[in-house]
């Protein structure tokens, strides 16, 4: 199933699909696991500090451009898309539509008529659900025949210990069931995720003035708590002492740290050998996390879309 990563990012999409793609080879015997295979054909982003990422992770080139200036989007079976979420949040002053940066997602669905993918699939923050552009989209789809389904999914669902709560759409043409999510998973206590080397990290110590200035407002997890769950990474995570994700302790040493770019992939479901290259700074790490999707979330929907991809090709031949 070829796949088409609009508002690429580091591409949670790409890593779900070769995730799952991994979990098959080791595995055949897993009859919940797909024979087709999801693969990333072709990437799209403005933001030029991806393509190493990218490149290195993935092995496909992302192209620079804005997406509201494609002529048409490259050919594939699924769009995945995950745009900008400012249009809708609060931080982002939820002018919706009046947004500017609204105006990719408008193009995209402009392009929808006359292209007619198998499946569309889109991530966006929980607000984006009822918005008009929601509203356009799901119209679209439904009167070009496709039949839609929409969730509000968290990795805590799959026993992650991290909140990251958001809306996802999914579309497949000419009505097709869509199916929903398996949430099996076994659970993965806080303290697999965090390296204990990192404590040892200056770069991540946080400053005692600064606890003390904040202490009631920051969010602060214990290392060793088996129920810890941290609260969701944004972009300004490490710019940011409050709202923008949680910081760890360490009863032991009395320290507070920040978690590092590693820690936080390993929460979103990065595999260990997730690479960053070296012109990507720590501070570009983080704000490229904070707009990432959830691979665990997006490799649970993937099943569910090669799934149908499976039932229907078979059904046609
Ligand atoms: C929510 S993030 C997507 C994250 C990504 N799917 C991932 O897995 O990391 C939104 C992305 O859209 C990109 N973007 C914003 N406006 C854009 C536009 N007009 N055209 C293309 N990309 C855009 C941003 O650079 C950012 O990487």
């Amino acid at each position: 199933m070829r796949i088409v990563d609009l508002f690429c990012g580091i591409g949670g999409v790409a890593e779900a699909s070769r995730d799952l793609a991994d979990a098959v080879c080791v595995d055949s015997r897993l009859d919940a696991l797909p024979k087709i295979l999801p693969e990333v054909v072709a990437a799209i982003d403005i933001d030029r500090r991806i393509v190493p990422v990218y490149v290195a992770n993935h092995r496909v080139e992302p192209l620079i451009q804005t997406i509201e200036s494609i002529r048409q989007v490259p050919e594939a079976d699924l769009w995945w898309l995950s745009p900008p979420c400012q249009p809708y949040t609060r931080r982002g002053k939820g002018k919706a539509e009046g947004d500017s940066r609204s105006v990719a997602l408008a193009r995209v669905i402009e392009l929808i008529d006359q292209q007619r993918p198998w499946g569309i699939a889109l991530e966006n923050v929980p607000e984006f659900s009822g918005s008009q552009q929601h509203k356009v989209l799901e119209g679209k789809l439904r009167r070009a025949g496709y039949s839609v389904r929409a969730d509000e999914l968290c990795p805590t669902q799959w026993k992650v210990p991290m909140r990251r709560k958001r809306f996802y759409l999914r579309a497949l043409r000419d009505g097709q069931s869509i199916p929903s999510v398996p949430l099996e998973s076994p659970a993965r206590p806080l303290s697999e995720c965090v390296d204990d080397s990192s404590w040892d990290d200056p770069s991540l110590r946080v400053p005692s003035e600064l606890v003390t200035r904040y202490e009631q407002a920051m969010n602060v997890v214990d290392a060793d708590d088996p129920e810890a769950v941290t609260a969701c990474f944004t972009s300004a995570y490490g710019s940011s002492p409050v709202h923008a994700g949680s910081y760890l302790r360490c009863s032991r040493r009395h320290l507070i740290r920040r978690f590092s770019p590693e820690e936080i992939g390993r929460l979103m479901g990065y595999r260990e050998g997730f690479w960053w290259p070296g012109e990507v700074d720590a501070r570009a790490r983080y704000q490229l996390l904070g707009n990432a999707l959830s691979v665990t979330v997006v490799r649970a929907l993937l099943v569910t879309m090669v799934t149908a991809t499976e039932t229907q090709w078979k059904f046609e031949q």
